[in-house]
């Protein structure tokens, strides 16, 4: 078949004079099948209980769009959905509306935020964004902050600063310390830090889960008599498992004391310091060198979405600037590639902004408040006689039921898990302390109380 190759050109990529109609037939299309598998949600469940997605990979000619919407319709039909309201496994909310659109106009801007001259418009934004950040969280003039894919990334981009400020980035001798609820995924910024488990030291919990203080002083003075230079202390807001908040005043202090960098792993609770939701825990959140905010994990801001704050915007700088030496701007220009270890980046923060801004402080507030009533809802009407509980003041709980060895216990919760997806429940089986706990996530605005009744009822 031959093809007019105006025409085709037209159909590969949107044009700068037609009227590209092509394309809005396209954006059309997509959105129905994507609002009808929204709206097919109920029938379907959290997850597929079998997907029958095959990949098709490139064969020698292009394939027709009718071709490749069957194959994009098997790919979403087969996809988990996190706007069920069963969806309670993980930390990934519903998308916001906006926050879809978001994502679209970046697409369609494909502009980066490597440099200025790549997006002119949306460097300006990040960088607003991130300074309003900063303010909400009472840091300095001298703070800033820069986006990221993912929490993993804000993290690493902190702990790099951190070491680099210290002048440690090639001593073997250099450690820090997470409380042994932190994430796992500071296992893997110590393996792409050149450090091995022995620089990565972990200080005890007490009962609610939080950093144990006593012991953070017992293992700072070891780290010394052992003669490891600490550069960075790291202090959870939010544990995966159970969000609990390490006591920050109190960490600020030390780290304030012994001139160590505090940086706040926030993924999962920074988002509620920008509200007025009363949470034990969260305040003097400016005691901190960097904090890690993910509004991908609770606000329903479409992933990715992450930013670093840092209270000195001059130590990312200097850590990450090398110059862009294939990039023209004016001396007064600071190309926003330099601030972290990403090159090229998409505009995810036109979602985030979006979604901010769509919202209100008063939205932000309703959305994550609500998440926390449902896991208070959810915790004082789980029987206590049966389980044991694991929860913080946000909106995770994980347990466990009571009078179970390990074998019977681990059993239990694969087996409990299973049964409750196939009534359209979808919760965690995490590894926490050697033994598997069933874990819900409260953050899902589509969950209803009569929801979590009905939950419940097939726990009690
Ligand atoms: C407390 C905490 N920190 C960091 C991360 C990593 O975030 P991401 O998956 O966005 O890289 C997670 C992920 O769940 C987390 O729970």
């Amino acid at each position: 078949m031959t093809v007019d190759p105006i025409d085709k050109k037209e159909k590969l990529f949107p044009s700068y004079n037609g009227n590209n109609e092509n394309l809005l037939i396209l954006l059309n299309k997509t959105s129905q099948v994507i609002c009808k598998w929204f709206s097919d949600g109920e029938k379907l469940g959290p997850l597929p209980l079998d997907v029958n997605f095959k990949c098709s990979v490139p064969d020698e000619y292009g394939n027709s769009t009718d071709i490749l919407f069957s194959e994009i319709e098997s790919l979403i039909y087969s996809s988990f959905n996190p706007v069920h309201p069963g969806s309670l496994a993980h930390l990934d909310p519903p998308p916001l509306i906006i926050s879809i659109l978001g994502d679209l106009i970046a697409a369609g801007l494909n502009n980066n935020l490597l440099a200025n001259e790549l997006s002119p418009s949306i460097s300006l934004l990040e960088e607003s964004i991130c300074k309003w950040f900063s303010n909400k969280l009472g840091f300095s003039e001298s703070a800033g902050g820069i986006a990221a894919s993912g929490g993993t990334l804000s993290n690493l981009n902190a702990l790099v600063a951190a070491r680099n400020k210290a002048g440690l980035e090639s001593d073997k001798n250099a450690v820090f310390l997470i409380s042994e609820d932190a994430h796992s995924s500071f296992l893997k910024c110590c393996r792409i830090m050149g450090l091995g488990k022995y620089n990565l030291i972990k200080v005890k919990t007490d009962k609610n889960g939080c950093m144990d203080i006593v012991d953070l002083k017992k293992t700072i003075d070891k780290c010394y008599e052992e003669e490891k230079k600490i550069f960075s202390i790291v202090a959870t807001l939010g544990t995966t498992i159970r969000g609990a908040i390490d006591p920050i005043y109190d960490i600020g202090r030390i780290c304030n004391e012994r001139k160590i960098w505090l940086h706040i792993d926030g993924s999962i609770g920074g988002i509620f310091a920008i509200t007025n939701i009363p949470i034990h825990g969260i305040s003097n959140l400016n005691f901190a060198n960097s904090i890690t905010i993910n509004p991908q994990k609770i606000l329903g801001i479409t992933k990715t979405s992450s930013i670093l704050i840092v209270s000195d915007i001059e130590v990312l700088k200097k850590t990450f600037a090398t110059g862009l030496p294939y990039v023209s701007s004016e001396s007064y220009v600071f190309n926003r590639g330099e601030l972290g270890i990403q090159g090229s980046r998409p505009a995810e923060i036109i979602k985030l902004w979006l979604g901010l801004r769509s919202l209100g402080l008063q939205g932000i507030e309703e959305v994550l408040s609500s998440s926390i009533e449902r896991r208070i809802l959810f915790e004082n009407n789980l029987n206590k006689d049966l389980y044991d509980l694991y929860s913080g003041p946000l909106h995770i709980i994980s347990f466990l039921p009571k009078d179970m060895n390990k074998n019977e216990s681990d059993k239990w919760t694969e087996n409990k898990r299973k049964s409750l997806m196939k009534k359209k429940f979808m919760l965690s089986r995490p590894l926490f302390k050697n033994r598997y706990f069933l874990r819900a996530v409260l953050g899902n605005f589509n969950t209803s109380e009569a929801d979590i009744y009905e939950l419940l009822k097939l726990l009690n």
